[in-house]
């Protein structure tokens, strides 16, 4: 690989967000809020504290709000300029400046494989990063900066992954782990969704990776898989075949944010944390647990 610096991130957010249905119909689950702000600004959030500076989020139809939500809004500006809403309104003016966008359309949900295939002109022959906006991961070092941290030691693709329950191993892609250090892989095979009895470890990989551009032609030639999508495990297996790919086990908290459970745990989780909103809302849930005859806190 001839960069060493990872400077653009891919953002696939062209899905059909079919477990949050009927809010996905005609909304972006990549706009569901998350205490005050959309999934995708989080992952954004995220790819900025790495040091990426061109982010490229592929879109689809439905989807614009999620080209407004980072473009600027003048009248919004002017109307908090007007009403002396100095501290919102540099919140506003921030999340435009947050880094360079671009927007692709993938006009059929084709699988992930085929998202991040939509980017290689946008990207040419340097290595990138994917974020997934379902993941929200609540770390204290963001998670793709640990995996950036990795590439420029290994050189070579990097995978997030978490150590996930036996029986949750189906919902996810598993690593065949070849241990090398410390929370750190080497990825013999990939396994997409496996049963519980044929997964070849219970690390899962979790929304986050570091890939080289040889990872385009071989998703090219990638033929359709599960659900007649293009997956992106399928070119990961391929291309753990032919270069060294790694995988880290990413210190942080995972919400799975594009389920519904998963994204109501979340919220708990971060409206705690809020300086404003986590003590108010506290307090709810403790009258709350009194009320409904609960263990007290
Ligand atoms: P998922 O399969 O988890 O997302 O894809 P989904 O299809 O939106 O959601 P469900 O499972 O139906 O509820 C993982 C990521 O890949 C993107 C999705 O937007 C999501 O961020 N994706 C998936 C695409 O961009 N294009 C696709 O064709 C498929």
């Amino acid at each position: 690989m001839s960069h060493s610096e990872i400077r653009k991130a891919v953002i696939p957010a062209a899905g059909l967000g079919t477990r949050f249905l009927p809010a996905t119909k005609a909304s972006p689950k990549e706009m569901l809020p998350l205490v005050d702000k959309p999934l995708i600004q989080y992952v954004v959030e995220e790819a900025v504290a790495s040091g990426i500076q061109d982010i490229i989020v592929i879109t689809g139809r439905g989807k614009r709000a999620i080209e407004d939500h980072f473009d600027r809004s003048f009248e919004l500006e002017e109307n908090l300029k007007g009403s002396g809403k100095a501290q919102v309104l540099s919140q506003i003016r921030r999340i435009s400046n947050l880094a360079n966008f671009c927007y692709v359309r993938q006009s059929e949900a084709l699988g992930l494989g085929h998202a991040v295939l939509c980017a290689q002109h946008l990207i040419g022959d340097e290595p990138f990063a994917v974020i997934l906006g379902d993941e929200i991961i609540d770390a204290p070092t963001p998670a793709l900066a640990q995996l950036i941290h990795v590439f420029k030691k290994r050189k070579g693709a990097v995978l997030g992954v978490q150590a996930v329950p036996r029986s949750e191993v189906s919902r996810y892609g598993i690593i065949a782990p070849r241990r090398l250090a410390p929370g750190l892989h080497r990825v013999e095979d990939l396994v997409e969704k496996p049963a519980p009895a044929d997964a070849p470890s219970h690390y899962a990989v979790i929304g986050r990776y570091v890939l080289p551009p040889a990872i385009f032609p071989i998703l090219r030639k990638t033929q359709p898989g599960k659900n007649g999508e293009i997956q992106l495990t399928d070119a990961l297996r391929q291309l753990a075949k032919q270069s060294p790919m790694f995988a880290y086990e990413v210190q942080g908290q995972r919400h799975d944010a594009g389920d519904k459970l998963g994204f109501l745990i979340a919220t708990v989780e971060f409206a705690l944390k809020n300086p404003s909103l986590g003590p108010p809302f506290s307090d709810y849930l403790k009258r709350l647990r009194l009320n409904t005859g609960g263990p007290r806190a």
